[in-house]
């Protein structure tokens, strides 16, 4: 593959450059104009993090036996609905597709400048959601461990390369949906599992409070690009908003997993709609003023975003019907939806 750009390249020296690189070389600019920015927002990230471990979460309370926990925590797990499973699969899939996102990051943002070292930062913390489902799910016996781990292997083998076309801005439009998206999806998750088996509660909490900081810094830095670029950061949210290409359309079963968290009300195109609205409120992009022609026609798409997906969901919903669902991850069973 082409490497996308080199984010210390100039233009010149006997080489000519064409428009889109010139828009790319512009994005750039704006991108180094953000470093002091990314500095400020990564201290405060920092300094409100709270550093947790997933042994640290995961171990027995001092002085209780590691095996009895274990059992009883296998024990209270038996309990753990199927629609339940299912929703800890896809989000323990999506954390693991870490190496997918870690790589566009660099690709897109360079690996010399504060913008690597975030992604560092940020790659670390994330490493820990997938490590403490994959342990917790183990520790509880909540799927088949070996069709789990070959499902992983075949979602990161399959790659994941959005149409992004060489620009830098749909990253932070793409990061702020997906940052609160996992965050929705892991707090709905672990109030719907927690009925039954509390630890799990306690673990996606923690988890979904950190996807919320991601959120927080993502959705600022396209504030910032917004601030300095609106014409071109409008036309980059205008192509990612309308439908996040989930990282996990290349996961087996992707298709089904997602119509069980849709129905068990966990995750779905009305939890889209309501982020694709906060952003806009966040970016006041309805307010936006003094813009080019192809900046006010990437602010109208913008503005009929939310009614398009009004209408999606309610087809959906017109749609669906009740349905058997089983899969080989949660041991075959099978279970009925409405
Ligand atoms: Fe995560
Ligand atoms: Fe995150």
């Amino acid at each position: 593959m082409v490497s996308v750009f080199v984010i210390d390249r100039q233009p010149g020296q006997g080489m000519s450059v064409n428009p889109v690189e010139a828009e790319t070389l512009s994005k750039i600019a704006v991108l180094t104009d953000l470093e002091p920015v990314v500095s400020e927002l990564m201290a405060s990230h920092e300094a409100k993090r709270v550093l947790w471990f997933p042994a640290e979460l995961l171990e027995p309370p001092p002085g209780e036996d590691p095996d009895h926990h274990l059992r009883a925590l296998r024990e209270r797990a038996r309990g753990i609905s199927d629609p339940a499973r299912v929703a800890l699969a896809l989000n323990l899939l999506t954390e693991e597709g870490l190496p997918h996102f870690h790589r566009l990051l660099a690709v897109y943002l360079g690996t010399d400048s504060i913008w690597a070292r975030w992604n560092n930062l940020w790659t670390a913390e994330e490493d820990r959601h997938g490590a403490i489902l994959h342990d917790y799910t183990r520790d509880a016996g909540i799927f088949d461990p070996v069709v789990i781990e070959k499902m992983q292997f075949d979602y990161i083998k399959a790659g994941f390369e959005p149409e992004w076309d060489k620009d830098p801005y749909r990253v932070f439009v793409y990061t702020s949906l997906q940052e609160r998206a996992t965050q929705v999806s892991h707090a709905n998750t672990g109030k719907f599992a927690s009925q039954y088996e509390p630890m799990i509660g306690t673990v996606l909490q923690n988890v979904a409070k950190e996807e919320a900081r991601h959120y927080t810094f993502y959705r600022s830095v396209f504030k910032a690009v917004l601030e300095r670029d609106p014409n071109q950061g409008l036309i980059a949210a205008a192509k990612i908003m309308p439908a996040i290409d989930m990282p996990g359309v290349n996961m087996p079963h992707f298709r089904e997993l997602a119509d069980v968290v849709r129905r068990a009300g966990i995750y779905g195109p009305r939890e889209y709609l309501k982020i694709v609205e906060e952003l806009i409120k966040y970016w006041s992009i309805d307010t936006m003023e003094g813009l080019n022609d192809l900046g006010r026609a990437a602010q109208e798409k913008i503005m009929g975003i939310p009614a398009r997906l009004e209408r999606i969901a309610q087809v959906m919903e017109l749609k669906t019907r009740p349905k058997s669902f089983a899969f080989d991850v949660i041991f075959n069973r099978e279970f009925a939806m409405e």
